[in-house]
């Protein structure tokens, strides 16, 4: 069968999935994974290794062996890789050097000075080899659809004032670059309020002029069992109504970090993994109809090594199976329904 990158590319679209450098993840370095990149996908992003706690274990210290080494293998193989991310904007995935930062005396000039450093030596580092950038990676809160923030808002005096410069900078390095909000604003009922918020980020940007080019809609999915499920599939309308709007404002769309958790569907493996290409089919139908759409991104080619079962591990304790691949390589159902929708 034809890889997943070569139908996208019929489209003019392209297929690509998250890579790490760590052993014990879904590593370039293991031949039987390296095998499905090259089987499937013509785009690559980093799963952690262009990351701030990765990239800039310190305040002055870069280090991109791990990164450098990733780019390298993939520019090998054919296959073009995303920038993610240059400031992923909570709390919670900042390094901690950050978080405890003492900004002194004129703490919004010195936080400016660390943001922009920090992308402009990334991307003056790869020029053209990169040209898509998550630039700004969920800044809104999802049960509020606020702004959060973060050492560098505080400091910087505002969450929009940040994450604008963060654009700005990138955009004056990187000129060719595509520069890409990415969040995890997806179609399912109880993320309503993160929609709306992204939408005023979004609106936001353009009000003030921000060179933000495309939405990345992260696509990390989850079913809800048979009646759930149903209730998804009737909110399809607000989903396509989201992203009218979002491209109605002149935003290009990607699909950045697609798989799906398999919350409620039977733990026998035939039903679940149908139940999950399913429910994955019918979302990329809603949203590749966009043309807008160009590129998918599935976040893991294999069940093995996603990390969805560390993040939320199953209720049932039935092992999760989110990937087109199960955990010995074998291509699932899931793989099918993404060729098909593609
Ligand atoms: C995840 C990685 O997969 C994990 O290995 C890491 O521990 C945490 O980050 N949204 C994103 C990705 O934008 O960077 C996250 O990746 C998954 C959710």
């Amino acid at each position: 069968a034809p890889g997943l990158d070569a139908v996208a590319r019929k489209k003019g679209m392209r297929f690509g999935s998250a890579v790490s450098a760590n052993p014990r993840g879904g590593s370039f370095d293991n031949p039987a994974y390296a095998a499905l990149l090259r089987a499937d996908c013509g785009l690559l992003v980093a799963e952690n290794e262009m990351k701030w706690q990765h990239l800039r274990p310190a305040p002055d210290r870069f280090d991109f062996a791990a990164f450098d080494r990733m780019l390298g293998w993939g520019e090998r193989n054919g296959m073009a890789m995303r920038g993610h991310n240059l400031l992923w904007h909570r709390r919670k995935w900042m390094p901690r050097w950050l978080e405890v930062q003492d900004f002194g005396a004129r703490p919004a000039t010195e936080a400016a000075r660390i943001l922009t450093t920090h992308i402009r030596t990334v991307t003056q580092r790869y020029g053209t080899r990169i040209a898509s950038y998550d630039v700004v990676n969920e800044a809104v809160t999802p049960d509020t659809g606020d702004l959060e923030e973060t050492a560098l808002s505080r400091a910087m005096g505002g969450v929009e004032v940040t994450l604008d410069l963060a654009f700005r900078t990138a955009r004056a390095a990187a000129p060719h670059a595509e520069l890409v909000y990415n969040d995890y604003m997806s179609w399912e009922p109880g993320n309503a309020r993160h929609r709306d918020g992204g939408l005023r980020l979004l609106e936001g940007f353009r009000r003030r002029g921000t060179p933000v080019d495309a939405l990345g809609v992260q696509s990390h999915i989850m079913t809800q069992g048979a009646d759930g499920h149903a209730g998804v599939l009737a909110q399809q309308d607000a989903w396509r109504q989201f992203l009218k709007t979002v491209s109605d404002m002149g935003y290009g769309l990607l699909i950045t970090e697609l798989d799906v958790r398999d919350n409620g569907l039977p733990v026998a493996i035939g039903p679940r993994d149908r139940g999950v290409a399913e429910y994955a089919r019918a979302y990329l139908d809603a949203t590749l109809a966009f043309p807008q759409l160009r590129d998918v991104v599935a976040w893991g080619m294999c069940d093995r090594f996603s990390w969805i079962e560390g993040f939320e591990p199953r209720a049932d304790k039935a092992a999760r199976r989110p990937c087109p691949y199960d955990e010995a390589y074998r291509a699932k159902p899931l793989h099918a329904a993404i060729a098909t929708a593609l």
